[in-house]
């Protein structure tokens, strides 16, 4: 049924859609309004690629085929003209998302369909600005989409069961299990993911552990690959603060309050990875975890 497929973004969610796209045999239309954007994001695709190559998973000529499979566009009617599916990973704004969907409908073929890798912006929200809601679904992968193996499938009021098997099949041609959610604040992945990481920033602003204790707790105790404040680094202080604010309001229940020491973090600009600094410091090329200074003993 999919042969062709839009990805809007180029950001690491977009990127690593087109990766897992391209990988497995699909033809990609990676499409981002900077150009700069977009080769920025064709080089990590190769450097992620190579990784695969280094450990086996993927040949070198299978690798250059994926590659060459992802072609850029920085107009999203020419890039989606022929394709029979879009997945928008664009920047995590509902105004920007409404205005992309408005322009996908107009834009792509009308068999197409048009999902969203979202976080927690409503799919039901977003389906109603298009004239075919039936085809608007959340497929939301997780971080690296290269190595995790999940897609929430996430089925808007108006989402059809065919459109949800369609989404359902294709994530499984792509090796990765999908899940089918309905559309509530947060779906299942960040109303559990997200109230977790905020408890974890409460403890340290209550002074209950440090850092390195609380990640190490959730590492070491829960057989958590990271703790869950490198965790929020690594996901962006920011996307965390804009879920749990989701989650408040869409909920109206003052438990998912974010926590102030969080507010301040972004009021600051220390965003995690993406700006260096968060819970930790960040030194490009380099694993070791260092606790920022105002965190240290
Ligand atoms: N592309 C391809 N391969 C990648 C990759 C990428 N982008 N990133 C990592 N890898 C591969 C590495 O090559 C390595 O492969 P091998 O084990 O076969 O050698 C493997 O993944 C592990 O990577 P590393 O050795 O570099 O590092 P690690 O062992 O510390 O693992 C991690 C890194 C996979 C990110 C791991 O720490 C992890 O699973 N962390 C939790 C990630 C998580 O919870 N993600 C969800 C975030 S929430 C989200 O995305 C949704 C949301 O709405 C907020």
């Amino acid at each position: 049924m999919f042969q062709k497929i839009a990805v809007i973004g180029a950001g690491t969610m977009g990127n690593g859609i087109a990766h897992v796209f391209a990988q497995y045999g699909f033809t990609v239309s990676l499409i981002d309004v900077n150009a700069d954007q977009l080769s920025r994001a064709l080089a990590t695709i190769r450097k992620n690629m190579e990784r695969q190559v280094a450990k086996g998973s993927l040949t070198e000529a299978d690798m250059q085929a994926a590659h060459s499979r992802i072609i850029t566009f920085t107009s999203i009617p020419e890039g989606v003209a022929d394709v029979q599916l879009v997945v928008e990973a664009a920047t995590e704004n509902i105004d920007l998302k409404l205005k992309i969907f408005r322009e996908l409908d107009a834009a792509a073929p009308a068999s197409a369909i048009l999902a969203t890798n979202t976080s927690s912006i409503s799919i039901t929200r977003i389906a109603s600005v298009t004239g075919r809601p039936e085809k608007v679904i959340g497929m939301h992968f997780m971080n690296p989409v290269p190595v995790m193996k999940l897609v929430e499938i996430i089925n808007g009021y108006a989402t059809a069961p065919e459109v949800t098997t369609a989404i359902s099949e294709l994530s499984k041609q792509l090796q990765k299990v999908p899940c089918i959610v309905n559309d509530y604040p947060g779906f299942i992945a960040n109303r559990i993911l997200m109230p977790m990481i905020n408890e974890a920033i409460y403890s340290l602003y209550e002074g209950v552990a440090g850092v390195e204790e609380i990640d190490t707790v959730m590492k070491l105790g829960m057989a958590h690959p990271m703790g869950p404040l490198q965790l929020a680094d690594f996901i962006g202080l920011d996307v965390c603060l804009s879920i749990l604010r989701v989650l408040q309001e869409g909920f109206g229940n003052p438990k998912y309050a974010p926590c102030p020491l969080l507010v301040n973090m972004v009021t600051a600009k220390k965003l995690g990875v993406k700006s260096g600094e968060g819970f930790y410091q960040y030194t490009p090329g380099s694993k070791e975890l260092v606790v920022s200074p105002g965190f240290r003993k």
